[in-house]
């Protein structure tokens, strides 16, 4: 892990950020997705592709991309395509490009991060979940290294904030003050009120993205079909490639990407004494901007 500007990076995306910060050039219809790792990033993913592309590919079509490849097949992470020297992926994107990015706010490129255009829907969740979702997806790695980390090593390491694209906390916050800021550019979403309400959900991120469901759309029950397809069962059971999403993800197999999709997981492997001991630091950095994950 290397820290630059104040997030942790894991060492070797530290070059393809620094190449997305320099070298992104936005067109003014971009959309760029969100997220810490681990808080919901793939359904995000699945959701704004479907409601993005409904025209090209009807939701309940049952050849649609989201039935025969991985989310992240369908929207590029922006920061591992500039590791691996393939942006011109981006080039041959058509707009709006849908895109995504793991790293803070204050990595964006500032063309990103500052441009009118460009519109951000951000999504977190619960930290003590993000936690335990990322240990989970590290055990599910081919790798022996990924397999042995233990909880509490992962721990240990978030409760300094140091973990992929960590402190948590700074994530959360710049995205959460830049969406009071701007509302119109960042859309601010919580994986637990996503659970929730997923229909609602569509809804907001098609409003955000000024593709409105038209009065047609609605009474097709087109929001709901998305919300069918876009199920962590339907994800799950897609025809992707089993053993790795793509370039990017080739050491984690397609199913490490959906595994329970439940809000409170933490409960079945923290102990009391660690869930007060992360809560007590989320809290105290959240707390006087006025954002809270205390059910
Ligand atoms: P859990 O490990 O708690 O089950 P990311 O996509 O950012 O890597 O986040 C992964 C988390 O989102 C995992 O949480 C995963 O199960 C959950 N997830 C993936 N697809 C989902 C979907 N379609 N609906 C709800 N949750 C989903």
């Amino acid at each position: 892990m290397r820290q630059w500007k104040g997030a942790w990076l894991p060492h070797r995306r530290v070059p393809g950020v620094l190449s997305f910060q320099r070298r992104f050039t936005p067109r003014p219809d971009d959309v760029l997705l969100a997220s810490p790792p681990k808080c919901g990033t793939t359904w995000l993913k699945a959701l704004s592709f479907a409601t993005m592309a409904r025209a090209a590919y009807p939701p309940g079509d049952g050849d649609h991309p989201l039935l025969r490849l991985n989310p992240h097949d369908c929207v590029p992470l922006v920061d591992s395509l500039f590791s691996a020297g393939q942006e011109a992926k981006l080039d041959a994107l058509p707009s709006p490009r849908l895109m995504n990015t793991h790293v803070h706010h204050s990595l964006l490129p500032p063309s990103v991060a500052h441009d009118p255009g460009c519109k951000i829907v951000y999504v977190c969740r619960e930290p003590k979940d993000m936690v335990v979702s990322l240990w989970h997806f590290y055990k599910s790695s081919k790798t022996t290294e990924g397999s042995t980390y233990t909880l509490s090593d992962l721990f240990e390491n978030a409760c300094q904030g140091k973990h992929s694209n960590g402190p948590i906390w700074d994530h959360i916050l710049g995205y959460w003050q830049e969406s009071q800021a701007t509302p119109r550019r960042v859309l601010f979403l919580r994986y637990e009120e996503m659970l929730r309400d997923p229909v609602d959900s569509i809804r907001e991120v098609a409003r955000f993205l000024e593709v409105l469901f038209t009065v047609t759309e609605e009474a097709a029950g087109l929001p709901e079909d998305i919300m069918k397809l876009c199920s962590i069962e339907t994800l799950r059971g897609a025809r992707a490639d089993k053993m790795g999403a793509n370039k990017v993800f080739v050491k984690f197999p397609h199913t490490s990407f959906f595994r329970k999709g439940v809000a409170g997981d933490w409960v079945n492997h923290m102990t009391p004494e660690m869930a007060q001991r992360f809560d007590a630091i989320v809290e105290e950095k959240l707390h006087g901007p006025g954002l809270s994950f205390k059910s």
